[in-house]
């Protein structure tokens, strides 16, 4: 849909379009008029040919193609869109009206029953139970509010009978997850089947997607003794993906932009707790490992990530849960680690200070695996050093950047007091075994080093292209290691020292029709929020991702090169070896230079 919206502005000239319904006058670069929605002497209504918007100065109003056609229509979107899209000749995308209708119905049902649990939750007598739990986790009336927590009473049938009430049917009840029905043998729903509650007596935590809309639920027990699982979640459904969704990505994303970095942890609870002691930065990925979708998503507000998972997680050699996926799609990776306590909530619930401490000295990924395994080790014993080895050298051998990993093997060489070359040697082993993967795993998704990063900061580039100038004497194209953004970003700096000027319309005109599809997905990419950031700040991570970029390709660079140096030492091709040496030093000190 989002792409008909592009071609609909791409088509029509919003300075054309408004000049149908108000005498625009030239002022500048832009067009003046009176305000055609409040009454006004003195024209403060802009309408901007460069960036393709209007706003009024004296109202306050102001928008894009489709919002100028609502508010002086009066239609809602979907209207203005049809309008839009028969003007201009634009063929709408077929999208089934009754599975969108649908969609937003299952949306509204899980927004109302969320509003009656929590509603329960705050004024019930019964949820007295839920409140002391609360009280007893340190959860403020705030933290509450926002996260809409909710109690579930303690029926079969209340939310049911709730949502039949407010006119939902039993399909819709069913379909959004919130009631079960007991199969029969065949696996059907048979008569006998009646549908009921699928949380009951359980403290809710409504689960919002990257919008901010509810699509989900996930409901602890309020006592250890209580029966069922812990957490009883909803199931997947048409409006809830769960490897597409990041636990409080939509509270936190503004943040996690404007720190640059992501708090990851692994429970609800934690996030509550966390972003209650003010690191509001912080998403939950809600006992699963992280997926490729999930990690795409967080790669539109940051490319740095801090891990704080459980304290067993020193399993995390064993068990990775995503974060090697992490390394994969060019993010920095740091670990929190929580001393003396099993989980951040834990750790903030006896002292907070612990926690912001425990930020500050974050550690890189793989030197806390290495301390982590390395310090129940008596290194001394042969046995033990083989055990090191056995646990780090295939962790090691995940690492993408030949010289993270150089850097490391040569720290554990250093640790067991073995060669290097022994290591090196090792190491090989666990390279060629590529995991096999069981029938029933889907593979995990293989993300291109960098590319999250190059299409983050194409996707700046694009809304606020004064900063190319700055970016082109920085980042050469050969430096973008993913294709397309690679031609996209040479096409942008071959129209701009052309023309100086990048009007959105005229530079898509000028790209050819692969770089121009993928320049409208990638405008998609920049959140709303990119709006409000200050100039300082969206200046700050471009000039980030540029230097990211940057060190992506040299480290790259320095993989190949110290692969060729290794080839011209075996044959003692000397003259190579020294003008090898020569130009990985030089890309040595430039990586320095970052
Ligand atoms: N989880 C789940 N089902 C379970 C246990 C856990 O779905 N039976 C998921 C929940 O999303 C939970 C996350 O895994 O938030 C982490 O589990 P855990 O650390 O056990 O839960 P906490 O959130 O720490 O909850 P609490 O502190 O109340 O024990
Ligand atoms: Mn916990």
């Amino acid at each position: 849909m989002s792409d008909t919206v592009n071609e609909i502005k791409q088509r029509l000239d919003i300075v054309d379009l408004i000049g149908e319904y108000v005498k625009l006058n030239p002022a500048g670069a832009n067009f003046k008029a009176l305000c055609p929605f409040h009454n006004e002497k003195t024209p403060s209504f802009i309408v901007s040919p460069e960036k393709q918007v209007w706003h009024c100065f004296g109202c306050a109003k102001g928008g894009d193609h489709f919002t100028f056609v609502q508010q002086m229509e009066g239609v809602e979107f979907p209207e203005a869109l049809r309008m839009l899209a028969t003007r201009t000749g634009v063929r709408l995308e077929y999208r089934d009206p009754e599975e969108h209708n649908y969609k937003t119905r299952l949306l509204d049902l899980c927004r109302h029953v969320a509003e009656r649990w929590h509603s329960l939750l705050l004024n019930d007598p019964a949820a007295q139970a839920a409140r002391d739990y609360l009280k007893q986790r340190q959860l403020s009336r705030e933290t509450i509010e926002e996260f809409c927590l909710g109690y579930a009473p303690d029926s079969w049938d209340d939310a049911i009978k709730f949502l039949q009430g407010k006119s939902f049917t039993l399909k819709e009840i069913f379909d959004a997850g919130i009631s079960i029905t007991r199969l029969d043998q065949s696996g059907q729903a048979g008569d006998k089947g009646k549908p009921y509650d699928r949380f009951r007596h359980r403290l809710i935590f409504p689960i919002r997607d990257v919008h901010g809309n509810i699509v989900g639920f996930t409901a602890r027990k309020l006592r250890e003794e209580d029966t069922g699982g812990k957490y009883v979640n909803s199931p997947q459904t048409s409006i809830y993906n769960k490897s597409q969704v990041l636990y409080n990505l939509s509270l936190a994303k503004a943040e996690i932009k404007r720190l640059g970095y992501a708090i990851l942890v692994e429970g609800n609870m934690d996030v509550l707790a966390v972003y209650q002691a003010g690191t509001k930065n912080v998403v939950a990925v809600s006992g699963t490992a992280l997926t490729g979708e999930q990690i795409k998503l967080m790669g539109r507000y940051a490319q740095n990530v801090m891990v704080a998972f459980d304290a067993d997680v020193a399993g995390v050699t064993a068990n990775l849960r995503g974060i090697d996926l992490l390394w994969q799609a060019g993010f920095n990776v740091k670990v929190i680690k929580l001393f003396g306590a099993k989980d951040p909530d834990e750790l903030i619930r006896k002292n907070p200070e612990d926690w912001k401490k425990a930020i500050r000295e974050a550690k890189n990924f793989m030197d806390y695996v290495f301390s982590v395994t390395l310090e129940p080790l008596d290194l001394k014993r042969v046995d033990h050093k083989k055990l090191a080895a056995k646990k780090l050298l295939p962790l090691l051998a995940k690492l993408g950047d030949a010289v993270e990993r150089a850097h490391y093997l040569k720290k554990l060489a250093e640790i067991l007091s073995v060669p290097e070359e022994t290591l090196a040697k090792a190491i090989l082993k666990f390279e060629e075994k590529k995991p096999s993967l069981k029938k029933t795993e889907t593979p995990p998704i293989t993300i291109e080093p960098g590319r999250a990063v190059a299409e983050h900061l194409l996707a700046l580039l694009i809304k606020f292209p004064k900063e190319l100038e700055l970016v082109m004497q920085r980042l050469k194209p050969e430096m973008i290691g993913f294709s397309p953004a690679k031609l996209l970003y040479s096409q942008l700096i071959i129209y701009y020292n052309k023309d100086r000027h990048l009007a959105e319309k005229e530079v898509l005109a000028a790209l050819n029709a692969e770089s121009a599809d993928y320049f409208n997905q990638l405008g998609l990419l920049i959140d709303e929020t990119a709006f409000n950031d200050t100039p300082d700040l969206l200046h700050h991570e471009i000039i980030q991702a540029t230097g990211r970029l940057k060190e992506l390709y040299l480290k790259g660079r320095l993989k190949e090169l110290s692969v060729s140096l290794a080839l011209a030492e075996k044959q003692k091709n000397e003259t190579e070896v020294t003008s090898l040496t020569e130009e990985i030093s030089r890309f040595n000190s430039q990586l320095g230079e970052l």
